[in-house]
This record gives structure tokens, sequence and C-alpha cells, in this order.
């Protein structure tokens, strides 16, 4: 099962739930490999890894997996660093997701999340073509609903890579409560794409920054703040897959 992590705009929160979703799945017993599909290399920071080798880029150039796929410090989860291989392949026309690595990842692992780069390139093209479902984080401020109606564009269609992926929802992220500008920007998020917005919200959270604490948070039983929110993401998006399927 390949979920790629996708959307045009910025900063939405792709590789900080690809990292932290991928770990909750882990932890409930689904091995789960995480591939860094951007040059920036932040899922590869947030998981601990280096991007000191042959890594995302030389999958996609179906380069082989045994020595791209790293373990990181969570049981059961793995990840494909980013690598500069990337940027040359974000130069090409984009290529059939059968020429790639990723169908033979996706036969290795139970969930396999692609954090796409934002935009509508090479790469995320790839990401969306190869994947069965997306999820589609958006930051409910001004831009970030903005950018939402071009991003479903994108995934619903009109592209000459034709996706098969599906939409499992966009993923509310980093709301502040606090801020009217997103509560209102939630509330009109809901009201437009209903059924297309996980019920799921992830709350800011400051603790939801550096690479230590997603080894700490995993080890802790009992979630707090976000982390309580991405363990629930983890259930509904299992059950979202289970009731498209
Ligand atoms: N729920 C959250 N709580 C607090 N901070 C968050 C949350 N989600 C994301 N962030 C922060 O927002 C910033 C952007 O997040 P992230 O890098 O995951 O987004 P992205 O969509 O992958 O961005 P890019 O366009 O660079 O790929 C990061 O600094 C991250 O730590
Ligand atoms: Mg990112």
């Amino acid at each position: 099962m390949i979920i790629a992590l996708m959307g045009l705009k910025g900063g939405q929160g792709r590789s900080t739930i690809a990292a932290r979703l991928g770990a909750w799945l882990a932890r409930a017993g689904h091995s789960t490999c995480v591939v860094d599909l951007a040059s920036t290399g932040t899922a590869t920071l947030l998981l601990g890894g280096v991007m000191d080798g042959p890594g995302s880029g030389a999958l996609l150039a179906q380069k082989g997996l045994d020595r791209l796929v790293k373990p990181t410090s969570v049981p059961l989860l793995s990840h494909v660093p980013a690598d500069d291989a990337l940027l040359e392949i974000a130069r090409l026309p984009a290529r059939e997701p059968s020429r790639t690595a990723l169908p033979a990842l996706g036969q290795r692992f139970d969930v396999v999340l692609l954090d796409a780069p934002p935009g509508a390139g090479t790469t995320a093209l790839i990401a969306l073509t190869s994947a069965a479902w997306v999820l589609a984080p958006v930051v409910p401020d001004e831009a970030g609903v903005a950018g939402v109606e071009a991003t479903l564009r994108l995934l619903r269609g009109g592209l000459p890579a034709r996706p098969k992926a599906g939409l499992l929802g966009l993923v509310v992220n980093a709301v502040e409560s606090r801020r009217a500008a997103h509560v209102a920007g939630e509330a009109a998020l809901r009201a437009a794409h209903g059924r297309d917005v996980l019920r799921t919200t992830i709350r800011r959270d400051p603790a939801v920054t550096t690479a230590s604490s997603l080894t700490r948070v995993m080890r802790s039983g009992a979630p707090r703040g976000a982390d309580a929110d991405f363990r629930a993401l983890r259930s509904e998006v299992l059950r979202a897959i289970v009731k498209r399927s």
C-alpha cells in the first residue's frame, strides 16, 4: 500500500506527517517505509537519517532496494533518505512508475509513505502516479486554504501523467485553536470540501520540531499534544483505506 503526501503549497506538514504517521503505523505493527522524495531532506532529518549516499533518487532510477532502505530508531519503521540524484530527476520528464523501484518497495512493506516535494514537478508526479492513495496536509491559514483548490484539481486529474491515486483526504494540520483565522479556515475547508477532509485535526505543537522528539514520543505510551492527534490520524487513515478499498 503506497500513500503519497502531496500538495502544491510548501510548508503544510507533509514531511512531519510522513515521519510521525509512519512511526505510529509502525507502532501498531505495520511495517512501514517513509521515502523522502524532497531534496531538502526534511523527513530524512526527522527520522534520524543522513544524506550521504544513494537514496530515493536512486530508488526512482530503479537502482534496487537493498542498499537504499535504512532502519530508524523505531522498530518496524524504515526509511529511504533523500539524495542529490533527486535534483537531476526534477529536470527530467515524469517517468512511468513501473520504471522506478517504488512498486517493489510497496510489495515489501505494509505501508509506504511518499513524502513528495511541494508543487507538480516530476518527482511529485511520480509519487502521485505510484501511490494508491493521497493525503494532502493543509494549514488552515489564509494561504493554506487558498492553495487547496489547485491541489485538488491536480489530484483529480487533468494531468498528462494520469494519476491513479485516490484522495484519502485533506489533513488539517498545525491548527492553533486560539487563532481566529485558523478556526475560520478549518470551518471553511470543512464546509467546502466536506467528506474530503479527514475528521482528525492535528494541532500546532511546539514539541513537533526536532528529530530527537520522534524517538522520545514513540517510547511514551500515552501521547500528548499533537502526538495524540497523529495517533488518531493513524486510526482514521487505516479505517478509511479499509472502507474505500
Ligand atoms: N502539527 C505541527 N505542529 C507544529 N509544527 C508543525 C506541525 N506540522 C508542521 N510543523 C512545522 O511546520 C514546518 C513545515 O512542516 P513540514 O516541513 O513538515 O512541511 P512540508 O509540507 O513538508 O514542507 P516543504 O514544503 O518544505 O516540504 C516545520 O517547521 C514543521 O516543524
Ligand atoms: Mg517536506
